[in-house]
């Protein structure tokens, strides 16, 4: 549909928000590392996205510390949280590492490209990114490959409805908005 198509103005994104908050998604911390930075943040956008090869992705807010360092690296730590994993969920929800190193809050052990592994949470896909997709909205999509997984076992999912009452560190409009030329010269 074409935006400005009377399909488009009848769009309620409070009737989308409502509908898609409904498949209370399963949450996770993405962790990574460049340059020696380490960076990680809560998610609730992540996903297998193909089956031959296996793929995983996961999207990143541009308002992030955790994006920025993203970029630069060519690996992440992707811990699916199970449900005693909400005080993990907080640190890395709603605490900014521009502000904080989280890593000095959190045991962590050091794991494949350096990447900093969460002792608590042993739910763990370690993969290397193949392809990152920009789209022009506030967040962008890291198409990642598997390289090892490691579970302690089944587990039940921390989802979306046990912390969506958690302020993120960054809201999504963080990001910076810089003036377009166009509108400087109107
Ligand atoms: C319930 C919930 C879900 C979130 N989902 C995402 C997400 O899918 N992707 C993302 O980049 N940030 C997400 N965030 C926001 C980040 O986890 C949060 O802004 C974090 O503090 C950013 O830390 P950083 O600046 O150190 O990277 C979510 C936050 C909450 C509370």
């Amino acid at each position: 549909v074409s935006g400005g198509s009377p399909d488009h103005q009848r769009f309620d994104a409070g009737a989308f928000d409502d509908l898609v908050s409904q498949l209370d998604s399963p949450m996770a911390v993405v962790t990574t590392v460049a340059g020696g930075e380490r960076a990680g943040c809560l998610i609730g956008f992540h996903g297998q996205c193909s089956i031959t090869p296996r793929r995983y992705a996961v999207w990143l807010s541009k308002a992030n510390h955790t994006y920025r360092v993203g970029l630069l690296s060519d690996a992440v730590a992707i811990h699916l949280l199970a449900e005693g994993d909400a005080s993990i969920a907080e640190l890395f929800g709603t605490v900014t590492s521009d502000d904080v190193d989280k890593f000095e809050r959190a045991a962590w052990t050091e794991g494949p490209h350096g990447l900093p592994l969460l002792d608590a949470c042993p739910h763990l896909i370690v993969a290397r990114r193949v392809s990152l997709f920009d789209d022009g909205s506030d967040h962008v999509c890291l198409v990642t490959e598997p390289l090892e997984v490691s579970t302690a076992g089944s587990f039940r999912p921390l989802r979306l409805a046990a912390v969506d009452h958690l302020v993120p560190g960054h809201e999504a409009e963080d990001r910076p908005h810089p003036d377009s030329s166009r509108d400087a010269a109107s």
